[in-house]
């Protein structure tokens, strides 16, 4: 792909908004479970520091839905990101006020400053003119580096890029080149393991990229969709209204198309999500009305090991159970160490996903780690993405 790069650019004494995606999976305490994708802006941040940019960075937490919400603020990362650069960020407490704009613009060369969640604002999903307008106006260089968040066309992603010169940052550029790898002619047989509980975003994404893989696997609050419509009774556990219906669908295609999806034969069964709650495992025939189903069973675990085990290339993304709840994180620990396992190209990608390779001490067992979830889901299946569209050199 012919990215603008931002290596290419001369930024010193330029004030550059850096679109960054620190949208970390949370502990229930508000913690930081995994600082993966904050370690992974780094290089891109270190290189405009060093080359005596002033660094503007903008991110999302969470879906706050155009409200501030106090559980969502990102004093917590500005620490971390602190930490891990080894020098202070400032953490403002808005984006485009004029006090924040202020302290934002008089970011001096070799500091950088992180904005607030910037889904605070309606204006930064609904992608608006003017949002975008006065996020440009804090800078003279847009470096999108969010390549989790490429797939939303929002005004921070997408719209921000015709107000400034764009330029795909060291991560973005990075994901990009080892992801295409996988567009093009992958070893077969090519696997794809698919959980995470953003079922109502990804169940339409799923057909078209059924169509590149030759099995797939499905867990987690995903496969909950699937065994409701398959005669299997789930208890309580939460269906998203439009989840059966986009899962039929799903399932006819590929009934037409004779390709393999395996859903769990067995599960996990807790009265309740919490860490404390009685849990046992039964058949996916078997779940009690009431409880909630928050893994796949061993035999489950069995199976898809097997297959992946087997695999030439693997694309995992999602957790198959609750993995934030320690005793409901087996399936998706098991799938990890299947995955690691696996002789053939593996990719990994989604904060849950990562942050159980992470646990385990896996990482470098895998071909690449993505730090995109739905992105890396959306980019496999051939889309264009937006935060991509607009860093792509013209002619
Ligand atoms: C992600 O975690 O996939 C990205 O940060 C995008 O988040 P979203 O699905 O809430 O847009």
């Amino acid at each position: 792909m012919n990215l603008v790069r931002l290596a290419a650019f001369a930024v010193e004494d330029r004030r550059v908004l850096v679109r960054v995606d620190f949208n970390v999976p949370l502990r229930p305490d508000g913690e930081i479970a995994d600082d993966t994708r904050i370690r992974s802006s780094l290089p891109t941040i270190r290189h405009l520091l060093e080359r005596g940019a002033g660094v503007i960075l903008g991110s999302h937490l969470g879906r706050p839905r155009g409200r501030p919400d106090p559980q969502l603020r990102l004093d917590r990362v500005a620490r971390r990101l602190s930490e891990l650069l080894g020098q202070d960020v400032l953490k403002l407490d808005g984006v485009i006020e004029p006090e924040v704009a202020r302290a934002a613009t008089g970011v001096a060369r070799g500091q950088a400053v992180l904005l607030e969640n910037l889904r605070f604002y309606p204006g930064e999903e609904a992608n608006d003119p003017a949002f975008a307008r006065a996020l440009a106006g804090l800078a003279d260089v847009y470096v999108n580096d969010a390549f989790g968040t490429a797939h939303r066309a929002h005004a921070s992603t997408a719209g921000v890029a015709e107000h400034l010169p764009a330029l795909a940052g060291l991560l973005m550029a990075k994901e990009i080149e080892a992801l295409e790898q996988l567009l093009g002619e992958p070893s077969r047989p090519y696997v794809a393991v698919l959980g995470g509980s953003k079922v109502a975003d990804k169940l339409p994404i799923l057909k078209n990229l059924l169509a590149r893989v030759d099995v797939m696997l499905v867990g987690g609050g995903m496969a909950n969709a699937f065994l409701a419509v398959t005669g299997h009774g789930v208890g309580d556990s939460r269906v998203e209204p439009d989840a059966p219906r986009e899962a039929t669908r799903f399932l006819t295609a590929a009934a037409k198309t004779g390709k393999r999806v395996d859903l769990p034969v067995d599960v996990v069964v807790a009265e309740a999500i919490a860490p404390d709650a009685a849990f046992r495992v039964v058949g996916v025939d078997g779940v009690p009305a009431g409880w909630v189903v928050v893994d796949i069973g061993p035999e489950t675990q069995r199976r898809f090991g097997q297959t992946v085990g087997e695999a030439a290339t693997v694309f995992w993304n999602g957790p198959l159970g609750i993995a934030e709840i320690e005793p409901f994180a087996g399936g998706t620990e098991a799938m990890a160490r299947a995955v690691a396992a696996c002789p053939g190209h593996t990719v990994v990608g989604g904060g849950d996903s990562v942050a159980a390779l992470e646990r385990l001490g896996l990482t470098r067992a895998i071909g690449h780690v993505s730090t995109g979830g739905g992105a890396t889901l959306e980019f496999l299946e051939g889309k264009e993405l937006p935060g991509v569209a607009c860093l792509l050199r013209e002619g």
